[in-house]
């Protein structure tokens, strides 16, 4: 077998603990040669660079520069530059991961240069075309050669779209393998204590998706909801750049600060963030992804949104959705139950990058 140059595509916080598994898995295998591709769409050192390292990922082999603008400039930018890469130097296969415009970006450029395209976490659907991120899944599933997907809901979704079946493989959630490779270090690291809090006596937070934080009505709603939650729960909120951005203009960060069972963070590091998970009485998101982080350690999760692209984290796990009329009511139910514990979900092992290098082998010979 010819040693094959296979891009791992990343380029938003949730993209780095997708490709790191995957990237020690495929560097064990004689016949692959993974070359990381940043596209630059997240660029502060809090929302790349640390994860790279707790990760244990080397530095990119190829930084696109692509961040910021508006989705159209920031795409545009991506599609460019990655077609560019490309031209000069192919890859055998491209490997995008999640939702992000840097997933849909690279597909694009890829696919018209009839490179072949692998999507992992494909599948995933909302059914809310106001949300960027569903507009990214349907584009990268639709041109995508191989889907590899985290649940049996996602195989459906596709298997409805026409896709041909023996395009899809169930290789599982990828973000399982990242916990399981670092759970040592989550569980000894000490930014609970440091805090000054106590294991299961708080709350975290997280925001940052569009339909919360850029308008000021709703975001000031959700302010005045953190602060009513935190009479009976102390609260660590994470602030992403985007939202402490819209906090400052909309003059609703001083309400926080001055709010003593409120603690203000920035964007932390992979492993200083899931030890605040994993520690946590709950966790109230927007997020798609800790949603199954908190389903797979039985943390209660409630997410802020109207709909999510991953169902199973309702049925099978910890996760509820709720509005800015509906969470107050919905932690307090929380608080007065007990912690679920642990969940079992089939391939949420810890043994997903295997399963992906597995189905590489068995492509190999086509691409
Ligand atoms: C992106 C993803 C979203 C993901 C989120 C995680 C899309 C459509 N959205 O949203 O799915 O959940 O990442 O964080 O791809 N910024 C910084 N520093 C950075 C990166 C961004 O200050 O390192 C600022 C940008 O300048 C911009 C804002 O944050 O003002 C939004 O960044 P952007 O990458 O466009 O989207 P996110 O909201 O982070």
């Amino acid at each position: 077998m010819n040693n094959i140059i296979i891009h791992l595509v990343a380029g938003a916080r949730p993209n780095f603990m997708k490709i790191a598994p995957l990237y020690h898995a495929l560097s064990k295998e004689d016949w692959a040669d993974p070359q990381i591709v940043h596209t630059g769409q997240h660029y502060d050192f809090d929302m790349s660079d640390s994860f790279f390292r707790d990760l244990q990922l080397p530095d990119p082999t190829y930084h696109l520069g692509a961040g910021g603008g508006s989705h159209g400039e920031q795409t545009a930018e991506i599609i460019k530059k990655y077609e560019a890469l490309c031209l000069e130097n192919p890859p055998g296969l491209v490997i995008v991961v999640g939702d992000v415009n840097s997933t849909m970006g690279c597909a694009i450029s890829a696919k018209k240069l009839c490179l072949p395209v692998a999507h992992l976490e494909a599948g995933l659907r909302s059914g809310d075309r106001t949300m960027p991120e569903e507009i990214n899944r349907l584009i990268t599933d639709s041109i995508s050669d191989y889907l590899w997907t985290p649940s049996p809901d996602a195989d459906a979704h596709l298997l409805a779209s026409g896709v041909d079946k023996d395009s899809i493989c169930l290789v599982g959630n990828i973000m399982i393998d990242a916990y399981e490779m670092l759970s040592g270090s989550i569980a000894s690291y000490d930014l609970v204590e440091q805090l000054g809090l106590s294991s299961q006596d708080y709350g975290l937070v997280t925001l940052h998706r569009p339909s919360n934080v850029d308008d000021r009505d709703k975001l000031g709603a959700l302010v005045d909801g953190l602060l009513e939650a935190s009479k009976s729960l102390p609260l660590v909120f994470s602030v992403h750049p985007r939202t402490r951005e819209r906090l400052v203009t909309f003059g609703l960060m001083k309400k926080l600060e001055d709010e003593a069972r409120i603690e203000l963070l920035g964007p932390q590091n992979y492993i200083g963030f899931m030890n605040l998970v994993m520690n946590s009485r709950a966790v109230i998101t927007d997020s798609g992804g800790i949603q199954e982080e908190t389903t797979y350690l039985g943390i209660p999760c409630l997410t802020l949104r109207d709909n999510t692209e991953r169902p199973i984290t309702i049925d099978r796990g910890t996760n509820t959705l709720v509005s800015v009329d509906t969470f107050l009511e919905k932690l307090k139910a929380v608080l007065a139950s007990p912690m679920p514990g642990r969940l079992q979900i089939e391939n949420w092992d810890g043994n997903t990058a295997s399963r992906v290098v597995d189905c590489i082998r068995k492509i190999a010979k086509s691409i």
